[in-house]
């Protein structure tokens, strides 16, 4: 890939990002200590527009009411509400029809969800998963559970030295796999992985393909049919959507495949003293009363995000990672490491890093103290950590709404903790 640069010439239109600051007001209006929020753990979760708060307000103020029961007028409204976020979702990782996109709690349950149902099905003794030594906790955990039940074996994907998957052993990894589970992003190191290769190499060796896309969707064009997998898992709040959301993308015959997973209402056809049948998709999924208002936002973000065009987003990023790096190593040199790729084009927009030996608890304080937020510990990531060296590192992630202000007053304010630190 060709290095990257902060210029975004011949590319999309940059980014107004005085503007997209101005619909944030927590970015906009809020000042910490004096200081005003330099939000730089969107990894984590981002930030949410005016755009969504407003429309999920609206929705309790005019549109309140459950779903997929009442014969009223409001019942009708809540139930368009609910179904046009899902259409806007669908559309926004290109499914080729909103059946195939499941409303979750969040993306860990949506990984949950397709190892409690078609892993609880589909893996038992002698069967493998491969995941990679990159995954979250929430895509190794729920497999780690299920394997615990079913008795199968998890294989690993290792990590070359700049932090990319090595698949020097891919085809041996997945020879007899039946599920290949891995991350389109790190969390951590913000290495992008080569999906489509990934999928068609399962795929070819007869293995399904889950996609952790958390990392990937906020910041991405999206095209699940591009992408090659099976299912995708990703969550609202990390693209300036509300919490309490996320979706499962699936492939429509293997969703009709798959058994439910919760019971209870909203999720049948029919139900006796003998039984249940479930509901159709993407019913069969979601028992109980889903976070209307929840989806009404996650709509409104997906909107939010569109009217400004992926394309610019990604490239906005893109310059800025470039210009992080720069401005990171220029001016600690080897007192800085980021972790992960030393080359900014082969990640997105996520920097890890051990600076000196301040432990990044202290240092993730001492740059609260001037208002920039970044995230300490092990970022969920325990093995990746733990195959690093690392046992906690800080991260700073940058989404559409930062600028290069917000990088340098990062990079001041690591400079301040030489001042409270005593080396
Ligand atoms: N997955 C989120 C993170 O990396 C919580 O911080």
């Amino acid at each position: 890939m060709a290095p990257l640069t902060d210029e975004t010439a011949g590319g999309p239109a940059p980014l107004d990002v005085a503007a997209i600051k101005a619909d944030f007001p927590l970015i906009s209006e809020r000042q910490e200590r004096g200081h005003p929020i330099v939000f730089l753990d969107s990894a984590a979760s981002s930030q949410k527009p005016r755009q969504v708060l407003d429309a999920m307000t609206t929705y309790y103020e005019r549109h309140n009411a459950n779903v997929h029961r009442g014969a009223y007028q409001l019942a009708e409204e809540a139930t368009d509400g609910l179904e046009g976020a899902r259409e806007k979702v669908a559309g926004f990782v290109g499914a080729a029809s909103s059946r195939e996109l499941i409303f979750t709690r969040n993306a860990t349950e949506a990984v949950n969800l397709v190892a409690q149902t078609w892993g609880r099905q589909h893996l038992h003794a002698g069967d493998a998963v491969v995941l990679s030594l990159l995954e979250h906790h929430s895509n190794i955990v729920p497999w780690q559970i299920m394997a615990q039940q079913n008795g199968f074996e998890i294989r690993w994907i290792g990590l070359t030295d700049d932090g990319q998957l090595d698949l020097s052993n891919l085809d041996q990894l997945l020879d007899g796999a039946k599920l290949l589970a891995v991350s389109a992003a790190s969390n951590v190191l913000g290495t992008l992985t080569p999906v489509r290769l990934l999928a068609d190499a399962a795929h070819g060796a007869g293995a399904k393909v889950l996609i952790d896309a958390c990392q990937y969707v906020p910041h991405h064009s999206c095209d699940v049919s591009a992408l090659g997998a099976d299912w995708i898992a990703f969550s609202a709040h990390k693209l300036c959507g509300p919490t309490g959301i996320g979706a499962l993308w699936g492939r429509e015959e293997i969703l009709e495949e798959m058994p439910p997973f919760l019971g209870g209402g909203s999720m049948i056809l029919n139900v006796t003293v003998d039984g249940f049948t479930p509901a159709a998709l993407p019913q069969k999924f979601e028992a109980g009363t889903p976070a209307i208002a929840e989806a009404v936002g996650f709509g409104a973000a997906v909107d939010y995000l569109l009217g400004i065009g992926m394309d610019r987003i990604l490239a906005h990023e893109q310059a800025l990672t470039a210009y992080a790096f720069r401005q990171l190593t220029e001016r600690y040199s080897d007192d800085l490491r980021i972790l992960g790729s030393a080359e900014p084009g082969r990640r997105c927009g996520i920097a890890t890093f051990v600076y000196k030996d301040v432990h990044p608890h202290d240092l993730s304080q001492v740059l609260d103290e001037r208002g920039v937020c970044v995230r300490a510990g092990h970022h969920c990531a325990k093995p990746l950590m733990k195959s690093l060296g690392v046992a906690a590192a800080a991260r700073a992630s940058w989404y559409l709404y930062n600028d290069r202000s917000d990088i340098d007053a990062l990079v001041d304010a690591i400079g301040a903790a030489d001042a409270l630190f005593d080396w």
